[in-house]
């Protein structure tokens, strides 16, 4: 091996051997930089003759060519491994699950709510909403329940420190039954100056309801769902067909009785609490209570701004909860309301 060739073998080795683009700048600098090897056989030429200058200038630069190619190809090789390590440490899994947000679900008592409004939907009645802050009167006093009367007692109310723009007292409404009168009062008004006459009035109104109560089967804040169909001709008869195939559509069974069983509300007479009975399941057989009705007291039928002589209904309200509760098989009403999403989530 010639010194040439020799030289070219070193700068192979220590090309190949510099890890780093720095580390091959430097060695690139001992073979072709101003005091590297190669400038330094350069300079060596000059005491040749021109004879011999020609084919040792002719070897040199050809040794210079054959480095500088070396170097390229050790700068592209080094570029390609920098290349790769950045691309192996900023890789990105994309076979790794996603973070995303999980979807929400109705609550199981909005989803009892949509199916009670669907089925009575479809069965002509209009649905219709209130306010949860309801003055005394609307809850009570219209409803046949005088005041001081001791059947307001079977309520105990949460009242609020205010009243409404005609003075009266406000409470959080212990019941839906005071859209009964709101509903049929601007119904009544309505119609009357219309002077057309009076159709039915037929609505339920679901919301929440407030009373001071708090145990597996109770909670302060709860759900009910109003009911009221009146008319020139609207009787017990009715609320039992439109219970019975409220109920049966709602439990998707035809195998379930009904019983009313006589009660008392201040502003139904008769009134009667409704208990139904499944044919089959967990809990066949059990009489289980499922609402209050009652055929509308008259004096309550005047307070909508109706004549009692002419017309004539029935009232009910229902709990939501207790139907969520029996349709999933729950047996903690306080379950609904604690926002635990393991619960939650099994009814998406
Ligand atoms: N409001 C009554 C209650 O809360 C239920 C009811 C409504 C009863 C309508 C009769 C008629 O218990």
């Amino acid at each position: 091996m010639n010194d040439l060739e020799q030289i070219v073998a070193g700068a192979a080795a220590d090309f190949a051997a510099a890890l780093t683009p720095a580390q091959l700048e430097d060695a690139k600098a001992r073979f072709t930089g101003k005091t590297g090897l190669v400038t330094e056989l350069l300079k060596g030429m000059a005491k040749l003759s021109p004879e011999e200058k020609k084919t040792r200038g002719a070897a040199i630069n050809e040794t210079k060519q054959r480095i500088e190619a070396l170097l390229g190809e050790r700068r592209r090789a080094l570029a390609e491994a920098e290349l790769q390590a950045q691309l192996k440490a900023e890789a990105l899994d994309v076979t790794l699950p996603g973070r995303g947000r999980s979807l929400g679900g109705l609550h199981p008592v909005s989803r009892t709510l949509e199916r009670i409004e669907q089925i009575f939907g479809s069965m002509g009645f209009d649905v219709a909403d209130g306010p949860e802050i309801e003055t005394d009167w609307h809850s009570f006093t219209a409803l046949n329940n005088p005041e001081n009367h001791p059947a307001r007692s079977m309520q105990d109310t949460f009242y609020v420190d205010m009243q409404d723009e005609a003075g009266r007292p406000l409470c959080l409404r212990p019941h839906t039954s005071p859209m009964q009168v709101r509903y049929a009062r601007q119904h009544a008004a309505r119609y009357a100056a219309n002077l057309d006459g009076m159709p039915e009035i037929r609505v339920i109104a679901p919301g929440r309801t407030y009373r001071v109560d708090s145990d597996a089967t109770h909670s302060p804040m709860f759900h009910q769902c109003e009911g009221l169909w009146i008319g020139e001709n609207v009787s017990f008869k009715d609320l039992k067909a439109v219970f019975t195939d409220f109920f049966r559509t709602f439990f998707e069974t035809d195998e379930l009785e009904l019983r009313f069983r006589p009660s008392f509300f201040p502003f139904t007479e008769p009134s009667a609490e409704v208990d139904i009975a499944f044919a089959s399941g967990p809990l066949k057989g059990r009489w289980l209570e499922v609402a209050g009705s009652g055929q509308v007291h008259p004096n309550v039928v005047r307070n909508y701004g109706l004549d009692p002589e002419k017309y004539i209904g029935f009232a009910f309200g229902m709990g939501p909860d207790r139907l969520t509760m029996l349709r999933y098989g729950v047996n903690d009403l306080r379950l609904f309301f604690e926002g635990d999403l393991r619960f939650l989530s099994q009814f998406k």
